[in-house]
């Protein structure tokens, strides 16, 4: 575990776990359908790798991106599209894979936007939920597992583009924040 870290709250076996479990239950609901998988840079990257893997269906990949968290911990609540998905999706299943829903901010008008474009439905995927934060009515269709209102980072999250990379995901030291 690195110094900056405080607490490791999910280990690399568990996540393994949860991807496995989520990736069994999309398999049965999408079988033999055209599934398009999107995944929302930067954050659900690692997840979104490991998920489509383990899905194991045919099917297509995009990348969006968004941003709606200034530099820290704190949501601006304003979505920008800075990259959007590269294909038509009219008629098509789509399957938004998101590392986090905090707010809800983010998905609530990316779902909106996507289903303008007259897919045949739009799903979403998360690997965390922190309901107790949710300002948007939005919810997963598939949830990993569901976080207490506390800043985690790892397998993907970070804290001002920092800690992605780690296998695990944890709490930060308070000093970190400060520093
Ligand atoms: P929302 O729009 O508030 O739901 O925010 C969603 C985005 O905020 C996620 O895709 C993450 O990038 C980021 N985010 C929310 N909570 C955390 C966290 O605890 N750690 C790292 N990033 C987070
Ligand atoms: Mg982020």
């Amino acid at each position: 575990m690195i110094d900056d870290v405080e607490r490791i709250l999910y280990t690399e076996d568990q996540i393994n776990n949860m991807c496995d479990e989520l990736a069994d239950k999309i398999r049965k609901d999408y079988s033999g359908r055209e599934l398009i998988f999107v995944c929302m840079l930067k954050g659900s990257v690692l997840f979104f790798s490991d998920l489509v893997r383990k899905v194991g269906l045919p099917c297509r990949l995009e990348f969006m991106e968004v941003s709606s968290y200034g530099s820290g911990t704190v949501s601006t609540g304003k979505i920008n599209i800075k990259k959007d998905i590269g294909c038509d999706i009219a008629g098509k299943d789509v399957l938004i894979v998101e590392d986090i829903v905090d707010t809800g901010n983010t998905l609530f008008y990316i779902k909106d936007y996507l289903e303008g474009r007259s897919p045949a439905s739009v799903k979403i995927c998360t690997l965390f939920d922190k309901p107790l934060r949710r300002q948007k009515p939005v919810s997963a269709d598939y949830s990993g597992c569901v976080v207490d209102d506390q800043f985690i980072v790892g397998f993907g999250l970070d804290y001002d583009e920092r800690y992605r990379y780690l296998p695990y995901v944890g709490v930060l030291r308070p000093e970190v924040y400060s520093s």
